[in-house]
């Protein structure tokens, strides 16, 4: 079930589960969530929480064991290695058909992603990531059955570097894993980067003068900003995808702050970091000019959409690039916010994201 708050509690026509609301409205740095989370904003605790230890393996999303085995080192990087392939050569072919942006974001730009870099794999590879898949655990395990025997041949034409790396593979053990680390890869980077470009869009929208909106804007196409880079990342400070990163236990950071106790779990949330006035002048402002002229916007003090030095998102450079591939279609086809005019939800959610009904040209 989605949480969602009341209407009376909003920000840019948004209306955020009551947990993130509660959340939003703390204004300690550090602060006790329940009995066993403390919550973290504060910008160098962050950063001395993150370079404390090692992520554990087990607190890793994409690269957490597979196959009842720890991702070896250089089968994580030769992964990372084919998504940047797969997303650079997707960037550079026509997109499919606009009209699939037409739904409810960001589920319908998920699968748009999917079809754009994905589909070309052959059965039953291209299944892995599919979302009627991916949904059930069942169909999931049937899929994944069905890779390991039959993970495509050379003769079936082009394939993309992930889907290479199962078929590549040396040993039952290294083709499960590889079958994880397509489903995992994919997802991460598609449903990241829908989130990042419905939330861009939705701040955008709001943006825009009052006698715009609502009423002809909710009949005219999006318009693209002339700097979409810089709406992208004041987009990731003011809602960004990863809104909380999971540290458990606090045994390694007791020393750091007495509130943290070793049987402690850590929420590190950059939500509300960059949100804070001690780090941001109008920190609620949409503001993308924040960012023109900034060369490496991640050199920011009190800015991780990324993460920090020591569990930096080894995806990063793919993101921004492929969000703004994906808006520029959307802007291209006159892609028109249908509902909600006001008030869209911010359901409680791994990723932060805006939901709301969209329609595009053919
Ligand atoms: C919009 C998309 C994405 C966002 C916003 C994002 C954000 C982040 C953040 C905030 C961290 C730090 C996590 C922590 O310290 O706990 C992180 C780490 C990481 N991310 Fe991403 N990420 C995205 C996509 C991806 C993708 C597509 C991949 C790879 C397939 C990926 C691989 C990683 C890895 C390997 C780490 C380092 C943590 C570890 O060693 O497991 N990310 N990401």
């Amino acid at each position: 079930m989605e949480e969602m708050a009341p209407a009376a509690v909003r920000d840019h026509s948004l209306v955020y589960a009551p947990r993130i609301q509660d959340l939003l409205a703390r204004e300690e740095k550090v602060f006790r969530i329940d009995p066993t989370t403390v919550g973290v904003s504060d910008c160098r605790l962050l950063a001395e929480i993150v370079a404390a230890r090692p992520v554990l393996s087990t607190e890793r999303s994409v690269y957490k064991p597979a196959a009842g085995a720890d991702i070896p080192h250089d089968s994580a990087t030769r992964t990372i290695r084919a998504l940047g392939q797969d997303v650079m050569a997707g960037i550079r072919t026509p997109p499919p058909p606009a009209r699939g942006l037409s739904g409810a974001w960001p589920y319908a730009p998920t699968s748009y992603l999917r079809r754009w870099l994905f589909s070309a794999d052959p059965l039953p590879v291209s299944l892995l990531s599919k979302r009627g898949i991916t949904r059930s655990d069942t169909l999931s395990r049937i899929v994944d059955r069905a890779v390991t025997v039959w993970p495509g041949s050379e003769a079936e034409g082009r394939s993309t570097a992930l889907a290479e790396l199962i078929r590549g593979a040396s040993d039952p053990l290294e083709r499960r894993q590889a079958i994880a680390m397509y489903r995992r890869a994919t997802a991460t980077l598609c449903d990241g980067v829908a989130a990042l470009a419905g939330n861009a869009l939705w701040l955008l929208r709001q943006q825009r003068a009052p006698e715009q909106a609502p009423e002809r804007a909710s009949e005219r196409a999006e318009e693209r900003p002339a700097d979409l880079t810089a709406a992208l990342w004041e987009t990731l400070r003011l809602l960004p995808p990863a809104w909380m990163l999971w540290r458990s236990g606090g045994e390694a950071y007791t020393e750091l702050h007495p509130e943290i106790r070793p049987e402690d779990e850590v929420a590190l949330f950059p939500l509300l970091m960059h949100r804070h006035p001690d780090y941001w002048s109008d920190p609620l402002e949409f503001r993308p000019e924040r960012w023109a002229g900034v060369a490496d916007p991640e050199r920011t003090p009190a800015f991780m959409p990324f993460g920090f030095d020591g569990a930096r998102c080894w995806a990063k450079h793919l993101v921004v690039p492929l969000a703004e591939r994906l808006l520029t279609v959307a802007f291209d086809h006159g892609l028109v916010i249908r509902t909600p005019r006001q008030d869209a939800p911010v359901p409680l959610r791994s990723l932060l994201s805006v939901r709301f009904e969209a329609a595009a040209g053919a």
